[in-house]
């Protein structure tokens, strides 16, 4: 055997190993990106819906008059957790809405105790003192504004404190 003939032999075996070798990596890169993204195997309609989704724009420009339907995420808002009922009692609510005005006859408010002043009103009768106090009165002495202005308080506190004051004032 010549020496180029060995030469051509060793050649061809390593030229064939390399494309060998080429292949080989071909189909492992295939099988690759088939495992990791399914290019190959996947519904190609599906693919390129679920790549349209990954570069869709941020924003979108609609012209006045145009409608379309948001494409903007819904929020999932979890349920607001009811609020715990923390009802005052009478005096807790005169002290806190009432004792402003009516503790020291602050513009010719009736001051809590005196028997004298609340007599009249009292003589009303209840539901009347309780309708003055939540939805506000004014007579000759002043004016009384609805619930003392604290408009937070439950028509049941201020009834209450309607009925603290009545006990107190008699
Ligand atoms: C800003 C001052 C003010 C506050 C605060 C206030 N009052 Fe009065 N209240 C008055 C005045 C003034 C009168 C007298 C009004 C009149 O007779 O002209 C009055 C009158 C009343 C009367 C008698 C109504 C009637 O028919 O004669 C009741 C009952 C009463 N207030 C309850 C309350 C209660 C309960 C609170 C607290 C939740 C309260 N007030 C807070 C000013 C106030």
């Amino acid at each position: 055997m010549s020496r180029d003939q060995k030469f051509f032999d060793m050649y061809s075996l390593v030229i064939g190993a390399l494309i060998i070798f080429a292949l080989a990596i071909l189909v492992l890169s295939m099988k690759m990106s088939d495992l990791t993204q399914g290019i190959y195997t996947r519904d190609v309609a599906e693919y390129q819906s679920d790549l349209a989704g990954r570069i869709r724009p941020l924003g979108q420009v609609y012209r006045a008059g145009e409608e379309h339907a948001s494409s903007a995420p819904t929020v999932e808002t979890t349920a607001e957790p009811e609020p715990v009922a923390t009802a005052m009692s009478g005096p807790q609510v005169y002290n806190a809405a009432c004792l402003a005005c009516h503790g020291a006859g602050i513009g010719g408010a009736p001051v809590l105790g005196d028997a004298v002043e609340w007599a009249g009103r009292i003589a009303q009768g209840r539901d009347l003192l309780i309708e003055h106090a939540l939805q506000g009165f004014s007579s000759a002495t002043g004016y009384m504004p609805p619930k003392g202005g604290r408009l937070d308080l439950s028509d049941s506190e201020v009834e209450a404190a309607v009925d603290y004051i009545i006990d107190e004032s008699k």
